[in-house]
Formats: C-alpha cells, structure tokens, sequence
C-alpha cells in the first residue's frame, strides 16, 4: 500500500469550530438526493478520480477497505446499458441478484414508510401503483443509469462478512457527498445486482466479487425534486440518555 501515514495529518482548522466548514458539509448531505434524471453535460475522468480519491478516506474495521468500483462512461456504459435493457426487456425472470436486500416480511415502520415511498415516488411520475408495464418501464431507466454521463458499478469479496458491507455503505456515502460537493448527484443503484452474469461479460469482476450496487452520477436535471423523500425526526430513530435536559 502506497503513501503509509503520510495523508492523515489534520490540519490545525480542523480542531476548533468553523461555522462556514459545517454549514457546507451539512448542506451537502441534507440536498444530496437520489437524482433519477441527468442531463447530458459530461464529467471528467479526473473528477470522478477526484471523488473516488476523497471516498478512499472512508473508515472500515480493521481497515480492510473492501469496496471495489467499475467506472463507465461513453461507449463502454452504453454497451453495457443495453445489454441490461434487453435483458430486462425480454427475459427478466432469469436473472437474480446474488443477495436479498430486503426482507421479505417488512415490519412496522418499515413497511409503511415503503408504502409511502411507492405513493410519493409513482405518484409524482403520474405512474398507478397497479400498472405494472409502466412500473416496469420505470425500472428499465436504472439500467440506463438515468441518462447520467458516469455508470459506477460497485462489488465486494464474497468472503467477507457483513461487517465489511457496512464499510461498503459508508464508501458508497462518501462517493455521493464528495460528488455532492462539486455540484453533481448520484443515485445508489441495487437494481444492477440483479444482472451481475451479464456484468460479467464485460468487466472484469473476479469469481469472488458480487456485485452490490450500481451508482449514476451526473448532473442533475430540476425535474428531479418531485421525488423527493420525507425523513423521520430525530426522536423517532434516536433515544438520549445521561443529558441535563
Ligand atoms: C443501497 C441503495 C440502493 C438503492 N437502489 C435503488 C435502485 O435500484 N433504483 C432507484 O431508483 N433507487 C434506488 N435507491 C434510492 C432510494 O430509493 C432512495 O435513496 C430513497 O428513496 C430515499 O430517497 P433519497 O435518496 O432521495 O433521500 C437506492 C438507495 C440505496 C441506499
């Protein structure tokens, strides 16, 4: 590994409070959103180099860094794109992703607040919770990366445990905050892992990589804001113990 202890100096800033320093991070997490719709404005290898140099810093146990990340652009992406388009188009029930992301039997709050999300989300594309084709064709938009100039396809070693999916989240986080901070957005991708035998014909993922994630980033178009997602409170997730008041 290149470069031991010599990146991880903190500057003297860093320490005390900088109120213009909060106000930026917070204002890129809190306008980060899952962007669904990109315009065609290109984005640099370098940036996205820059971006996957800032995510690097990102904590894992033991410091093991787990996360692996495919980055496509132009006729790479595309060929790729349709590939999974046909796929998705004409033979769906074949393809399966390598793991569940999520429960089969969803508990409260959960379930409602997936409910809600299918409400607001096909609500605002005009599309009925009953009509499937039109869910569909919805879907099929992932495998265009929404249009966005960048495709990232993120995996991880299938011998790992689920500790180092955790770092695998906070990876892919700070993937969108650094992305966030030079003015673009993303959208986390699991559909993509369902196709991971066709991502396979044309990238180089090794046996023991399964294919988590993929990630759109561009530049977002303003339509977008439609879609956006209520949060829970503070107190509805958090319980503070051992304070004053
Ligand atoms: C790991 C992960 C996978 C996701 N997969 C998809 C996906 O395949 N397609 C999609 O349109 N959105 C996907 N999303 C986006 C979520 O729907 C979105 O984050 C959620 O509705 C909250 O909205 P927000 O990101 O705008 O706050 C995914 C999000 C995460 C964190």
């Amino acid at each position: 590994m290149s470069s031991v202890g010599q990146e991880v100096a903190v500057p003297a800033a860093l320490h005390g409070d900088d109120d213009e320093r909060r106000d930026s991070v917070d204002c890129v997490i809190r306008q980060r959103f899952a962007s669904r719709a990109f315009s065609k404005r290109t984005v640099s290898k370098q940036t996205v180099e820059n971006i996957l140099d800032v995510a690097r810093f990102t904590p894992s146990g033991a410091n093991i860094q787990p996360w692996r990340v495919y980055v496509l652009a132009g006729e790479e992406k595309d060929k790729v794109s349709r590939a999974l388009l046909k796929a998705h188009r004409e033979a769906r029930d074949r393809y399966q992703s390598e793991y569940q992301y999520y429960s089969p039997l969803l508990p409260e709050p959960y379930r409602s607040r997936r409910e809600q999300f299918g409400r607001l989300f096909y609500g605002a594309l005009g599309i009925a919770q009953s009509d499937h084709e039109a869910r569909a064709g919805q879907t099929a938009k992932n495998y265009d990366f929404f249009g966005a100039p960048i495709g990232l396809i993120v995996t991880i070693d299938r011998r790992l445990q689920i500790g180092s999916w955790l770092d695998l989240g906070m990876f892919m986080q700070n993937v969108m905050i650094a992305a966030g901070a030079r003015g673009l957005q993303t959208c986390p991708q699991e559909t993509f892992s369902k196709y991971h035998v066709l991502l396979r014909q044309f990238l180089p993922i090794a046996d023991e990589e399964m294919v988590v994630c993929g990630m759109s980033l561009g530049f977002a178009e303003p339509a977008n804001a439609a879609s956006l997602m209520p949060k829970a409170q503070v107190n509805e997730f958090a319980k503070f113990i051992g304070f004053d008041a």
